[in-house]
């Protein structure tokens, strides 16, 4: 991959997959900034991966807020959206507008960092979305997940028309062993990724790192434009 020396910024880059693409393009030698919503979190992250690596904080539900985000910073050459969560729960528990949250920071979030972001991206660029094996495999309870890793995957292919000069691509990762699942699975995380991985052709289920060196790629190779690349073990077919 010819990536170095590039302005890389990671939305959403404290923890799991996002983190594992600072990581990876930092070791690279590329010019990093990462964010996460907590302006210590997101210090104390980019600190522990390298002296020159930046950490901000960004909350991309608040438009207002990234508008203001953007206008403060120089440009980049890539930016990768990992921000987003796993929302489960029935369709006819709690208020639709609060069950649709994790939705809207995957579309609504990632298209105000677009408009906000575009004039500063240097031409041959990219945006790289995060997708999610639930498009194709919908998982019960996990309604909210689809809908948003569907939109996150279009998004990639609507902005190529949008924006000559641009790519758009997503990453759409399968089961990845990031601290996502220690919330949602709580106690029996490990058995219930343990029996994940049973059923998948690989027999494991993804490493960040795996997920980030799809996305590094993604960046890299100035003709992938509108792409979804699943990172998923083949689980998409069993
Ligand atoms: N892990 C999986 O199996 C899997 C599978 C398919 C898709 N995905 C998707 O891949 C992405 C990364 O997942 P992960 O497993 O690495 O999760 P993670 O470890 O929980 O990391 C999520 C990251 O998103 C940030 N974030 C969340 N909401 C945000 C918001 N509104 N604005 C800005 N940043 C926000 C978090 O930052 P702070 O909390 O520090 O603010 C954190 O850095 C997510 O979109 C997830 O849905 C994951």
């Amino acid at each position: 991959m010819n990536m170095h020396n590039k302005k890389i910024l990671v939305i959403g880059g404290s923890s799991g997959i996002g983190k594992a693409v600072a990581e990876m393009a930092y070791s690279m030698g590329n010019h990093v900034t990462l964010t996460s919503r907590q302006l210590p979190k997101a210090i104390a992250t980019a600190k522990s991966i390298g002296n020159t690596v930046t950490g901000l904080q960004l909350d991309i539900n608040d438009e207002t807020q990234v508008e203001i985000f953007f206008n403060a910073i120089e440009g980049f050459d890539h930016i990768y959206i990992a921000a987003g969560s796993t929302k489960i729960g029935a369709l006819t528990d709690g208020l639709l507008h609060q069950n649709l949250q994790a939705f809207h920071t995957r579309l609504i979030g990632s298209l105000s960092v677009v408009r906000a972001a575009i004039h500063r991206i240097s031409s041959g660029g990219s945006f790289v979305f995060t997708g999610g094996i639930s498009t194709d495999r919908p998982i019960p309870g996990a309604w909210v997940s689809g809908l948003g890793t569907a939109a996150a995957e279009q998004l990639a292919r609507v902005l190529v028309m949008e924006y000559p000069y641009i790519r758009f691509n997503a990453v759409s990762p399968g089961y990845t062993d990031t601290p996502m699942w220690d919330d949602l699975l709580g106690e029996n995380r490990n058995t219930i990724l343990a029996e994940v991985a049973q059923k998948l052709p690989v027999k494991k289920i993804a490493s960040p790192q795996e997920v980030a060196s799809a996305v590094l790629f993604l960046m890299s190779n100035a003709s992938v434009n509108g792409e979804v690349l699943h990172v998923d073990g083949g689980g998409r077919l069993v």
